[in-house]
């Protein structure tokens, strides 16, 4: 094999979040954001208004036809003298979290090029779950990655809460996941040119610093069977990984986090068109969000015991790729007639579910995957496919997914068609038959990791829909989303929390 060429180690480079402060008096800032609510037909504003001569909001309300939905801005320039410059009348629907954090995204954005900006919430009633959404909308939507050779700076530096009462202990938990979901973000944004296996499994160790990481190499992989790894990996000239990293605060229950980490998916042999190519730098937005959310458990210090694996290999076409009817051994013995070399995803995860079941005990497995395009084609993308051979787990992640923002619909485990998987010379087929005619590709692909966890305890959120957009909306922003972090660290909060009181 020739020398793998350096993908260089330039870091991930978002700029850095603004400082989010609590106060309880508006300190001088050129941008004052106020809240508004529906009234009727129009909006009206809640709390006390600054001291602007002669201007009256609420019949500027009127004028503007404002309704006080969340993300409508009305901003007013300021002309009486001091350093407040414009004033923005934020609607905030119902005030509910999914709400005010559209509220939060909406003001992060209008207030881009100021250099600071405050927040009175006096006339809202906040309570931490509130106070938490609005604080991951301003911040998620103030992230910026670029690779311009001049990025242009974000101007906006610091978000003062006014009058949002002592939550500091929310307000810093907020935080812990907001940064935790630019740390995904930046990783799933990181050009594949840069993000060889080796880079992930490498940056990942640092991002963790202070946890327990292992990378297997690929020498590493071979001696102890990860052939699933290594399958999709071979035909790139940029070796596969996989990265576990251990996290534990105590707790006799151990759950671990699978991830996929397709750095780049090609397709293989079995190559995509362009247009379907494009987007595929997000195919290790599963790896990202696992990790990301360890981070973000061992930031909080919840009293859990985690551990994260990422699965992580490029997959690409050329002389020493694997061809369609291979037949490969996954970790654990079980041999796969890959028949599609692009249904790779299952391949990866197969190996880290094994691993996960017969070495480390898992109570509960979790994972996390942009695995098929029929998930988006079926939810959309906003919301993820949720796969669980649990129900009390799948209602658990129905509730996070509730709480944290990031919707899951939960999909069945159609047992009939699992014998599509069924292959004449191996254990598995690694996709239907399509002589059976059966669709629903993403179910079939969720019965085959089934097969990999041991009748363990088990969910499969297939995120190939909100993994990643093409555009700013809401919390999100262009390219990776974070998706996942804020749904599994809600999850492991909740768990974590509900067994530390029983
Ligand atoms: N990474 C893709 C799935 C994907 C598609 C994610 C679009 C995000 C957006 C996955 O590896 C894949 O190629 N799946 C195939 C499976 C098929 C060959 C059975 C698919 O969905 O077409
Ligand atoms: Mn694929
Ligand atoms: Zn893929």
């Amino acid at each position: 094999m020739p020398p793998a060429p350096s993908g260089g180690s330039t870091p991930p480079l978002s700029t850095p979040l603004p400082a989010l402060v609590l106060a309880d008096q508006r300190p001088a800032a050129p941008v004052l954001a106020l809240p508004t609510a529906p009234e009727g037909e129009s909006a009206r504003l809640l709390g006390p208004p600054p001291d602007l001569a002669g201007v009256d909001l609420a019949a500027l309300l009127a004028r503007e036809s404002a309704k006080g939905k969340p993300g409508e801005v009305v901003a007013v320039p300021v002309t009486a003298p001091g350093e407040l410059e414009r004033v923005l009348l934020a609607g905030t629907g119902s005030a509910a979290p999914a709400d005010l954090r559209r509220t939060g995204a909406a003001l992060a954005r209008r207030a881009r090029e100021a250099a600071s900006l405050v927040v009175d919430l006096s006339g809202l009633d906040v309570d931490g779950p509130r106070l938490a959404a609005l604080a991951e909308g301003l911040l998620l939507a103030s992230y910026s990655f670029s690779r311009k050779a001049e990025p242009a700076a974000r101007a906006l530096q610091s978000i003062t809460l006014v009058g949002a009462g002592d939550r500091q202990a929310e307000l810093d938990a907020a935080v812990v996941v907001v940064r935790a979901t630019a740390f995904a973000r930046d990783l799933v944004n990181t050009p594949s040119l840069q993000k060889t296996p080796d880079w992930l499994a490498t940056t990942a160790v640092a991002l963790l610093d202070g946890l327990d990481v292992d990378v297997l190499d690929e020498r590493a992989l071979a001696d102890r069977g990860f052939g699933g790894i290594l399958g999709v990996g071979q035909g790139s000239s940029r070796p596969p990984r996989l990265v576990e990293a251990r996290y534990d605060g105590g707790g006799s229950r151990h759950v671990v986090l699978v991830g996929k980490g397709i750095t780049f998916d090609t397709g293989g042999l079995s190559l995509k068109p362009t247009a379907s190519m494009l987007e595929m730098k997000s195919d290790m937005g599963g790896a990202a969000a696992v990790l990301a959310a360890l981070r973000a458990v061992a930031d909080l210090g919840l009293p859990i015991r985690v551990t994260a694996l990422a699965a992580v290999a490029e997959n690409m076409p050329s002389g020493t790729a694997q061809r369609p009817g291979d037949v490969l051994t996954q970790y654990g013995g079980r041999t796969v007639e890959v028949l599609n070399t692009d249904a790779e995803g299952r391949l990866v995860l197969a190996d880290a579910l094994a691993y996960a079941d017969l070495d480390l005990d898992a109570d509960v497995i979790v994972d996390v995957a942009t695995l098929t395009g029929a998930m988006p084609i079926a939810l959309g993308k906003r919301c993820a496919g949720l796969f669980a051979s649990d129900d009390a787990l799948a209602a658990q992640l129905q509730e996070a997914a509730e709480t944290s923002g990031e919707p899951v619909w939960r999909m069945p485990l159609v047992d009939d068609y699992r014998r599509t998987l069924d292959s004449p010379v191996a254990d598995l087929r690694n996709i239907g038959q399509p002589k059976l005619k059966l669709m629903g590709g993403s179910i079939t692909a969720a019965l085959f990791l089934r097969e990999f966890t041991g009748g363990r305890p088990w969910a499969h959120l297939d995120i190939a829909g909100p993994a990643f957009t093409g555009s700013d909306e809401d919390e999100r922003t262009k390219g990776g989303t974070g998706y996942g972090v804020r749904l599994l660290t809600a999850w492991l909060t909740e768990l974590a929390t509900a067994r530390a009181a029983a």
